[in-house]
């Protein structure tokens, strides 16, 4: 099976646990963008109402004649779909490589049941083996990038294209890198402890289940 074809069927198994009437957060990124074409393709399209985790899934839903209303208006959800750039096996996700971090652990957080749907290319023994994004404000920006080299992690700019990555909140992204061996969340512990870092791609608790698709077919996740 392609990885386009697991994305597919990953969002088509969560899909599964969507019922009339219940109040959904809709995530980023490709399987993201599966789920919700699939969503509003469904009868529970007229049924639910949503809220999104970036300014790209909300013009998708929208586009496809879904109900969305703002997350202030909606929490708490009863249930959060997204998909996930690593999964380690106690269910921790690195996300943020689409640069919708923020948001969606704000989504995500709101949400009584927060199902992370991949392909099985993203479970990971150890986080770290990509990169972790770090939204920062763009005032701490050049002397975050200089302690973060310091701390030996390895700091890129996201970028698009020639320019410099802007969040859906006005922020910059840094992708670092967790060292090799290291436990990501006393890395992360240490990043946070950094005035003008707003938020990390690391979401330890916020996963309560993943519907991972494979070539052997589908495999659930349970925290
Ligand atoms: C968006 O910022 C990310 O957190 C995505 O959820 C994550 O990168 C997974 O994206 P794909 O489904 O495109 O792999």
């Amino acid at each position: 099976m392609s990885a386009q074809a697991m994305k597919i069927e990953a969002a088509r198994v969560a899909l599964g646990e969507v019922r009339a009437g219940m109040k959904l957060g809709l995530g980023t990124g490709s399987t993201s963008v599966e789920f919700v074409k699939l969503l509003a393709a469904s009868p529970h399209a007229r049924e639910v109402r949503c809220t999104c985790t970036s300014e790209s899934t909300e013009s998708l839903a929208r586009s496809l004649g879904l109900t969305l209303v703002p997350l202030n208006e909606l929490a708490p959800l009863d249930l959060a779909v997204d998909g996930a750039d690593e999964i380690d096996p106690q269910l921790r996700l690195i996300k943020g490589r689409g640069g919708a971090l923020l948001r969606e652990k704000i989504v995500e957080q709101q949400a009584e049941r927060f199902i992370v749907i991949a392909d099985d290319s993203k479970l990971v023994d150890q986080l770290g083996r990509g990169p972790l994004p770090v939204e920062v404000t763009p005032f701490a920006l050049e002397v975050l990038m200089k302690r973060f080299a310091k701390m030996r992690l390895h700091p890129e700019l996201r970028m698009a294209g020639d320019s410099v990555r802007i969040t859906d909140e006005g922020h910059r992204i840094i992708d670092v890198r967790v060292p090799w061996g290291n436990d990501i969340a006393t890395i992360v512990e240490k990043i946070r402890e950094c005035a003008g870092v707003v938020e990390t791609g690391f979401f330890p608790t916020e996963a309560t289940e993943a519907i991972i698709a494979g070539d052997n077919g589908i495999e659930r996740l349970r925290r």
